[in-house]
């Protein structure tokens, strides 16, 4: 009786080579493998290891190898079916029926697999034929060189309705063949199908074992209206249970202990090209628990890297709730933040493949992300709130399924928790004018009591690298725009907000580059071991690199009316007021950056809806403007370069 792969990988996945091995041998953990004393040879000391992650075993005394199946064949003398059936009965599964159904199933499985190969061949060889000349020079454009394109299998779907159709035929396939694969559209309403992937890119999606299994397509012009098109789910594909590059990651992913998960296919292939084959992307839809096992098989702590804007940042979060009943001991997460309206592929292409190893190295711990998630944007005023905070807490603690990694989770908020309390009540002073009445302030309540005052690694941060800060993008204005100067100005006057939110403010974009190397600095200043008091954090700064645009800061605010930004405001005032100016800040970035996405759009296709999208955005920078000079003494001198 054959198996189908994918029964044997499910139980595979629900049962780690170590716990089926530990009944007969007893294991010790020894990094990330086990090891034990042979049960294949009388040995003194250990040379049989278990590896979880590989889902192998291996005896260097005996040479035995394999994996959980062949240890119960050469253990316990059974026949590979009986070994399924029995560890299918541990993993909780039923065994499959092999019905004469089944065969056939099996059957047509093959037989979708060979559609699916005749089609990626048929679209390699139309990108490299005279239809494909436009999606070369696109692929040219963005910089995919010929070997990636060779080593994803990237090909192209022409203008032709039924060019595909007609060569799968020629090749002997039926039409319902290729519709059951997913490459022709075809229906009751549908007189004459057709071929599903036209003028697009295509990009195989590949099994673990390489064997492409489904298409990703993308449009080459940005008029067209669905920017990708992708297989539906077929008898080869379910979407949540792929990852598309597994098996080109799984090798280095597994060598370098490192797996990183970006949004899009092209974030995976320009990584690839950059030195980083070790990544893969979900397909277009948040993570599955599935394919959470898949990487916890290849690594410990994967990488999920976000787009450093709000939508990234949800993305992140939903991935802390799949994850968290899946948390095992030693498994867990880590999150890296791109800076704020740039994907992986964007930020290899502008600043090299440094600046990307740079920001994956400053990944944070779940741990971190989850109490930032539950705690940053909040007000904890009240008794009633706080009581309100930990009763949310600790529902989330009950969903952690391990109850090792659930006690130290409790451990580790609880830490956060004492120091939150702790953050002392003192009512704001008013900043009197004097030196010293402004540092009172600051001690009795910023720096060291201390706010959600813990001590944040300076690799807990996103800050920009050094190249970033170089960059084009940052360095492109060099005037300081009033409202960036104001948001540094509120920093420069209320540093517990650099102790208190330094993840929120290394993602603020500064389109002046030399405020956002002063945003580095700071961030800087306040993640060293010595807490510094208002003075020192001053003096420093004005003698670091950065001390020059200090004064240009300051000269930028030309009125007195931003009242949370001075001195004297209480630190609930300005909070609200920072809050409400990044907030402007934040959408107003965008808006620039959807403006000129529009302006770009309307440039290649003046069609209507390009006009209107233009004319809209145009509209809601407006709203903003008018809603920014509506906040309080904000926006009298808008915009003034210094
Ligand atoms: P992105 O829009 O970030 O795609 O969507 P991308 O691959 O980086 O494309 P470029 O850089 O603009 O060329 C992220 C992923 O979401 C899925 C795809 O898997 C894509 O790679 N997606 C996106 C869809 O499935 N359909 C869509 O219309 C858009
Ligand atoms: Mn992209």
């Amino acid at each position: 009786m054959r198996f189908d792969q994918s029964f044997l990988d499910e139980i595979r996945a629900r049962l780690p080579v170590s716990q089926v091995v530990s009944k007969r041998v007893k294991l010790k953990k020894q990094g990330r493998e086990y090891i034990g004393l042979s049960p294949f040879k009388q040995e003194k000391t250990p040379s049989f290891t278990v590896n979880d992650q590989k889902g192998f075993y291996h005896c260097f005394a005996s040479g035995e190898h394999g994996d959980i199946f062949k240890f119960l064949q050469v253990t316990e003398g059974l026949g590979f079916p009986e070994s399924v059936e029995l560890l299918a009965g541990e993993a909780g599964l039923d065994m499959p029926v092999q019905s004469p159904g089944e065969e056939r199933r099996e059957k047509t499985q093959d037989r979708l697999r060979d559609v699916m190969e005749a089609a990626c061949l048929f679209f390699e060889a139309s990108l490299k034929d005279v239809t494909g000349s436009n999606a070369r020079d696109y692929l040219r454009e963005r910089g995919v060189s010929a070997e990636t394109q060779g080593a994803f299998r990237i090909g192209f779907g022409g203008a032709d309705r039924h060019g595909l159709k007609e060569h799968l035929a020629s090749k002997g396939f039926g039409a319902e063949e290729m519709a059951q694969a997913g490459v022709i559209i075809s229906g009751e309403d549908i007189a004459v199908s057709y071929d599903r992937f036209r003028e697009r890119l295509i990009f195989p999606i590949r099994d673990h074992r390489g064997r492409v299994i489904a298409f990703g397509g993308r449009a080459l012009s940005s008029s067209v209206k669905a920017k990708y098109v992708n297989s539906p789910e077929t008898p080869l594909f379910h979407k949540g249970h792929v990852l598309f590059n597994l098996g080109g990651a799984r090798q280095v992913a597994y060598e370098r202990e490192q797996i990183i998960i970006v949004e899009g296919y092209m974030d995976v292939i320009a990584l690839a090209q950059a030195g980083f084959p070790n990544a893969v992307a979900p397909l277009g839809t948040a993570l599955t628990d599935d394919q959470m096992k898949l990487l916890w098989r290849m690594v410990p702590e994967p990488v999920l890297c976000f787009d450093g804007d709000e939508a990234g940042r949800k993305a992140a979060y939903r991935a802390i709730d799949t994850a968290l009943p899946m948390l095992e001991p030693g498994m867990s997460l880590k999150f890296a933040f791109m800076p704020s309206g740039q994907d992986p592929d964007d930020l290899i292409r502008e600043q090299g493949a440094e600046a990307f190893r740079e920001l994956i190295g400053k990944a944070r711990p779940l741990a971190g992300v989850l109490w930032a998630r539950e705690v940053e944007s909040g007000d904890y005023t009240t008794p009633e709130r706080r009581a309100a905070l930990e009763d949310r807490l600790a529902g989330l603690l009950k969903q952690i399924g391990s109850k090792r990694v659930r006690r130290h989770y409790g451990d580790d908020i609880a830490r956060r928790l004492k120091k939150l309390w702790d953050r002392g009540e003192a009512k704001p002073q008013p900043y009197r004018g004097k030196p010293g009445a402004r540092q009172r302030q600051f001690d009795n309540r910023g720096m060291r009591g201390g706010f959600p005052n813990q001590r944040r690694q300076p690799w807990e941060y996103g800050g920009a690298s050094e190249s970033l800060k170089r960059s084009a993008l940052v360095s492109g204005r060099a005037e300081v725009a009033s409202r960036e100067a104001l948001i540094m100005h509120t920093l420069l006057n209320h540093p517990f907000l650099l102790e208190a939110y330094p993840e929120e403010i290394a993602g603020v974009s500064f389109l002046n580059a030399r405020l956002a190397a002063l945003r580095d600095d700071m961030l800087n200043l306040m993640s060293g071991d010595k807490p510094l008091d208002f003075e020192a954090f001053h003096t420093q700064l004005r003698v670091s690199e950065s001390g020059a645009v200090v004064a240009q800061v300051e000269r930028a605010i030309t009125h007195k009316s931003d009242w949370f930004a001075e001195p004297g405001a209480s630190n609930k005032d300005v909070e609200t007021g920072w809050r409400q100016i990044l907030a402007l800040h934040r959408r107003s970035v965008e808006l620039g950056r959807e403006l000129e996405a529009a302006q770009q759009a309307f440039k290649e296709e003046a069609t209507r809806s390009a006009e209107e999208r233009l004319f809209d955005i145009r509209k809601q920078i407006t709203d903003l403007e008018g809603m920014e000079a509506s906040i309080e003494g904000y926006g009298e001198e808008s915009d003034r370069p210094v």
